[in-house]
């Protein structure tokens, strides 16, 4: 597509791009979602059909790609924490042919932004064939993956026309936690029972509002970390380890930087030989559990030379540390954290002059296996 037609200027309003649009969006779709999932009576629902076939199920298969992938790891530790369902996440790509061993009673989950990705279509065929339930989360209603699974969840984010992924992927989190926490209540699971969803969610909309207020210091953070590089690498442990990798998938989509997601306690046995003067590395500290070890991996690499960049949540922070990110529940920091991950991608791009919304060789929807 092009800037100028009459239209996209209408749409974009005073934003240069889709992309930094859907970032600032994220705030309102994740009201959206709340409102949308909303019943009369105040409480969040789910399609009672839904319910019944997970609470039917002992085991959740989530089949996704790229973005939607990473949102499905975050949406594992939802599903697994909530409604205590052992919860599976694989590329569409590789379960297709390299099908594991299922479980009795398996549930599938189809994570995708388009509802259109051949590779989990592929999958969803196969599933099909078997008779087992399916359910397709997606922010396109009437799309093929929403069309032929036993159910739909839409993603009310609005449309998506960058080609890396944003909103999305915090849409389908924030929609996984709705599903995760109806079912754990209908299991009267106490983690469930004491998590109120739409009030974290809303709060951690408000949050998002906060922190992308204060854009003021990317472009500086930028210049100074990846102007001069080729590579970079984000860390993380846990949740903060599955978003590192979205993170990096960001980088890598529209500045064309080699980068790599890190489970920060894996790095010194290997990837820790990469670090020399200068290497740009993000790291990610939001679990209650792990920041200590997180920091320690942050010392080893800096000591080793490396150009560090901490995004801590607030209650974990100290003095130097580069993003805060304002608090919110333990279950949402991936809400919170992705959102510098994103910003940084964004400003790499605009500073090295790529084409921030169609980036080199990637489609929005890829409808070839
Ligand atoms: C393409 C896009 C990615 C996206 C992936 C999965 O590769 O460039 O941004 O994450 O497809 O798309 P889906 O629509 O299934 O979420």
């Amino acid at each position: 597509f092009e800037f100028s037609t009459g239209s996209n200027e209408i749409e974009l309003g005073s934003y240069d791009c889709y992309m930094m649009k859907e970032i600032e969006e994220q705030p309102a779709v994740m009201r959206k979602i709340v409102s949308a999932y909303t019943t009369e009576n105040g409480q969040v629902a789910i399609d009672e059909r839904i319910i019944s076939s997970l609470l039917a199920s002992d085991r959740i298969y989530i089949i996704a790609c790229g973005t939607s992938w990473h949102a499905g790891l975050i949406g594992k530790n939802l599903l697994e924490k909530l409604a205590e369902i052992p919860t599976e996440v694989h590329l569409s790509s590789e379960f297709g042919y390299h099908t594991p061993l299922l479980s009795e009673k398996p549930f599938f989950i189809y994570l995708s932004q388009s509802g259109e990705t051949a590779d989990s279509r592929q999958v969803l065929v196969q599933t099909n064939k078997w008779a087992y339930p399916s359910l397709t989360i997606t922010n396109v209603l009437g799309s093929t993956l929403s069309r032929e699974a036993s159910f739909t969840l839409p993603l009310y984010a609005g449309p998506e026309i960058a080609v890396a992924s944003t909103k999305a992927y915090t849409a389908q989190i924030a929609v996984l936690s709705i599903l995760a926490s109806v079912v754990g209540r209908a299991k009267k699971i106490m983690a469930a029972e004491t998590f109120d969803v739409a009030s974290e969610l809303s709060l951690a909309a408000h949050q998002m509002d906060t922190l992308l207020t204060k854009q003021g210091k990317y472009q500086d953070l930028v210049e100074k970390m990846l102007k001069q590089t080729r590579n970079a690498f984000f860390i993380g442990r846990g949740a903060d380890y599955s978003v590192s990798l979205e993170g990096a998938l960001k980088l890598k989509e529209i500045s064309y930087l080699q980068c790599e997601g890190f489970a920060s306690g894996e790095l010194k046995h290997g990837t820790i030989a990469l670090i020399e003067e200068r290497t740009p590395v993000f790291a990610l500290i939001t679990g209650q559990s792990t920041h200590l070890q997180t920091r320690s991996n942050l010392k080893e690499v800096e000591s080793r030379g490396a150009a560090t960049c901490a995004i801590v949540m607030e209650d974990l922070a100290q003095e130097g540390d580069d993003i805060i990110l304002p608090k919110v529940h333990e279950l949402f920091t991936p809400l919170m954290s992705v959102l510098p991950t994103q910003l940084i991608a964004y400003y790499t791009a605009l500073m090295k002059g790529n084409n921030v919304d169609k980036p080199r060789n990637l489609a929005k929807s890829v409808t070839v296996e």
